[in-house]
Formats: C-alpha cells, structure tokens, sequence
C-alpha cells in the first residue's frame, strides 16, 4: 500500500488531476491566450521545477563566503561539502548540503547575468528566495520600511502594480501610498511632476518599474528625486527583467537601492 502511494505515476494514483494536467498542457500548445507578465517554461526548467529539492527545507542562506566564490568554486563538492562539515552551517535543519549549493549558483548566475553600470557580481546581494514578484516586493517594504509609511509609486491605473501601493493590497493597506501618473499628453513619465510630489510627500520609498508602461525609465532621474528626499529607490523590473539581462533595456542597478523581479515572466524561468 505505501508502496502504491509513495511509487504510483499520478495518472493511476489520482487520475482527475492527472487528466486536469494534460488538458491544460494541450489548451497552452494550442491556443495562444496570454497576458504580458505570462511565457512558456522551457522543457528543462518544468524538469527541475519537480525535483528532489521539493521534499526537503531549506530556511536561512548558504554560507555568506559563496557570493563571492566563482561558479566554479561554488561546484567544487569536496570544497563545499568540507566547509559545510567544518562549519556549523547557517540553515535552521540538516540535510542542505546540495541545497546550499544550488542556491548559491543561482545567487551567482543572477549576479552574473545582471552586473552592470560598474558594478562587478562580487558586489551585489542576491536573495533568490521569494516565490513570486508579489512576495518579493513585500519583503522589502519590511526589510526598509515601518507600517505606515509613506509609499510613491505609479497608479495602478497608469501602468503600475498591486503591490505599488494598491488600496486592494497590502502594500496599499498597510503603508500610506501616493501615486504618480503619465503625463495625459505624452502618456509619458513626467519627472517633474514625480520630484514635486516626493518633495510634497516626502516617501521613505519610491517605486519605478511597471506592469503595463513601453517605454523605458530614467533610472538616474528617479535616483535623484529619491536623493532629494531621502527616500529608497525599489527598481520593480518584473516585466522587463529579460530585457535587462540581455542589455535591451536601461539597467537599474546600481541605481536603484533594491532591484526586484520574477523569473517566470521575460526571464522565462520557473516561477519566482
Ligand atoms: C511590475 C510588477 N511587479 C510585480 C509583479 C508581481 O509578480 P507576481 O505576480 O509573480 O507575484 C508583477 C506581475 O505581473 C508586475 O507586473
């Protein structure tokens, strides 16, 4: 019996979901109904997506010296597997040895992939943690700022997001958001307009970086109307993330204090 439960392929164990599977996957390759922030995983990523790796925990961080090891450094197993022996290891459970080592490759290929405007991959902290964009962009609002603070971002009207500072989302509920919008002639940011909200304001955060705005942003233009007022600049560049990393698209790091992005949208990794 446990066998059966442990062994099975779903279509015998539980064949609903199983065929609720199949029908989807033949809706996707035959109909083309897609909103921008969706794309098509590649074969390899599903594969990963339902490894091992699923069955275990993993909270804390691999060890702090990975992000500046090389990838090579990083796939030396007796380099990593001595070090995870001789120091406790900063995870809360046994068992993460090749956790560790996975999460620090992908902490290193992002920051690989995404090193720019100066900056070298040794000098970017890289969480690959949050599960989605919506998640991401709550954890920093708690990592910077206090319940209630002030928020400037774009209307969600306008090309911005949920998570700017929606009255529906927490972002909207738990700080106080002012949005800024596209000028109504230009349909363009309006850097002015932006400055003289953020000096009526004054956010502890500003955020640039949209759901649903084609042109690109002045990531420096925003960083110093965040200067003026002492607020954090967040880069929200879920949308355009592919884009960045092929050198399509202005980069905001280096710019921006906190860069946040999915993996499951330009990216076309798994979701995250
Ligand atoms: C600009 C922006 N930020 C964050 C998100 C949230 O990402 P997710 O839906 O993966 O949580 C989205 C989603 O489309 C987005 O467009």
């Amino acid at each position: 019996m446990t066998d059966f439960l442990v062994r099975s392929r779903l279509a015998d164990l539980d064949p609903a979901p199983h065929e609720l599977l199949q029908i989807e996957s033949e809706r996707q390759f035959r109909r083309l109904i897609r909103i921008p922030s969706e794309s098509s995983a590649p074969l390899a990523v599903r594969e990963a997506m339902s490894s091992a790796f699923q069955n275990i925990y993993a909270e804390g961080y691999p060890d702090e010296a990975t992000r500046t090891q090389t990838e090579a450094e990083i796939l030396d197993y007796e380099l990593q597997l001595a070090g995870y022996r001789r120091l406790a290891d900063p995870r809360y459970y046994k068992g993460v040895e090749y956790a560790d080592i996975v999460e620090a490759l992908a902490r290193r290929r992002c920051a690989e992939a995404f090193a720019a405007n100066g900056l070298t991959p040794e000098e970017l902290f890289v969480n690959v943690q949050p599960l989605s964009g919506a998640p991401a962009n709550n954890a920093v609002y708690h990592a910077l700022l206090e319940p209630g603070a002030v928020v400037l971002g774009m209307s969600l009207l306008h090309g911005g997001h949920l998570t700017h500072g929606s009255p529906v989302n927490r972002s909207g509920k738990f700080y106080q958001a002012v949005h800024y919008k596209v000028d109504p002639a230009t349909e363009r940011l309006d850097y002015e307009a932006v400055a003289a909200l953020a000096r009526e304001h004054r956010p502890k955060m500003i955020i640039a970086g949209y759901s649903s705005y084609p042109w690109s942003v002045d990531w420096k233009k925003f960083r110093a109307i965040a200067d003026e007022v002492g607020a954090y600049l967040l880069a929200d560049i879920a949308h355009v993330a592919g884009l960045v990393a092929g050198g399509a698209y202005p980069s905001p790091i280096g710019l921006a204090h906190v860069v946040s992005f999915t993996t499951h949208k330009s990216l076309c990794g798994p979701r995250g």
